[in-house]
């Protein structure tokens, strides 16, 4: 029975990642290289659980015992002591995890699950270099990962099902909708669905078709207005088939099939156009309106996520 977990790596993902842990009333040891990045970590999850004290969702008593059963350090061993299931969000680069997973086997028990929260790795790439690598698993969590409800749930040949099962049940409780993948592929599900969109939507951009803002918004009032709740094959199924076939015969000619970096993004990169990070991407942003912008977003994803339970 899993009572604790330990998160690696507090920044974007990970602080996010303690916190549904945290908030469904397992003990989380929450582990980074420097006490700052601890401290920031505990700061954002305080004004995430503040934000849903002001949603009505949870009371002040839920976001004090919450926070209550996070512990933070910078010592593996005392992080990974007890953990029955450990989180591993560190920076996306094989070799820190590889020598993570590798440090992982020497301090921890057997029988201690290791989820990683890659993107773009394969379970198979990380596990080169362990020695039972029946006990890794990839549990792929989306930003904002405290509110985005996915997780998906990635096995290789060696993984144990006990381990499959562990991991599906543990998200379940935290109240996540976990789907598991039968193949290890790049991207896994959503990340693929997205990227297919993205390079559409960039190729419109670059071919002058609409601006920014109008592609955007065909988006969010369009199709993604009714994603979150019928995917493509219920929306196929309603639309009708038969309409799908001259859909996909007529357009499939059409769409971009490149294999590189669209232009655009290229272009960003090179004038160090980085978007909210670095206050310019397709659009402009001030300090003090990206902060705004992220509250915004997460108050509408909480509403959201708050319909869709109503289902
Ligand atoms: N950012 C996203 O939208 C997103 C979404 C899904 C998955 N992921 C994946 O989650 C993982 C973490 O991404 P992130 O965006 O949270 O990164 P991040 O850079 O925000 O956070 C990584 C944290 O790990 C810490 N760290 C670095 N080396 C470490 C080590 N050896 N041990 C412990 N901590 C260490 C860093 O100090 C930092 O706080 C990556 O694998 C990434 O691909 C990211």
């Amino acid at each position: 029975m899993i009572q604790n977990i330990t998160v690696l790596g507090s920044g974007v993902m990970g602080h996010g990642i303690a916190q549904n842990y945290a908030f469904a009333g397992y003990m989380v040891h929450m582990y980074d290289l420097k006490e700052a990045y601890l401290t920031k970590a505990l700061t954002l999850i305080d004004a995430n659980l503040s934000l849903l004290i002001r949603e009505n969702i949870i009371t002040q008593e839920e976001k004090d015992s919450t926070l209550e059963r996070i512990t933070v350090t910078t010592d593996l061993v005392t992080a990974t002591k007890n953990a029955d299931f450990i989180t591993e969000a560190v920076p996306e680069v094989l070799d820190i995890k590889h020598t993570l997973f590798k440090k992982l086997e020497e301090v921890t028990g057997k029988d201690t699950i290791i989820a990683s929260n890659t993107s773009t790795f394969s379970v198979a790439q990380l596990a080169e270099k362990m020695e039972n690598p029946n006990r890794l698993i990839i549990t792929h969590f989306f930003n904002p990962a405290q509110i985005v409800p996915l997780v998906e749930i990635v096995k290789h040949d060696k993984t144990s099902d006990s381990v499959v099962d562990t991991a599906m049940n543990l998200m379940k409780a935290i109240g996540k909708s976990p789907v598991v993948l039968n193949k290890d592929v790049p991207g896994f599900i959503a990340n693929r669905l997205q990227a297919a969109l993205v390079r559409e939507a960039f190729y419109l951009l670059d071919e002058g078709v609409a601006d920014a803002e109008s592609i955007d918004l065909a988006l969010t009032d369009g199709p993604g207005f009714r994603w979150a709740f019928s995917g493509p094959f219920k929306t196929a199924d309603y639309g009708g088939h038969d309409i799908w076939k001259s859909v996909v015969e007529n357009l499939a000619p059409e769409l971009s099939k490149a294999e590189i970096v669209p232009k655009f993004i290229k272009e960003k990169v090179e004038n160090g156009k980085l978007g909210t990070k670095s206050g310019e991407g397709i659009y402009t942003y001030s300090n003090s309106v990206v902060e705004e912008k992220v509250t915004q977003r997460d108050e509408n994803l909480i509403r959201l996520k708050q319909i869709k339970s109503r289902k």
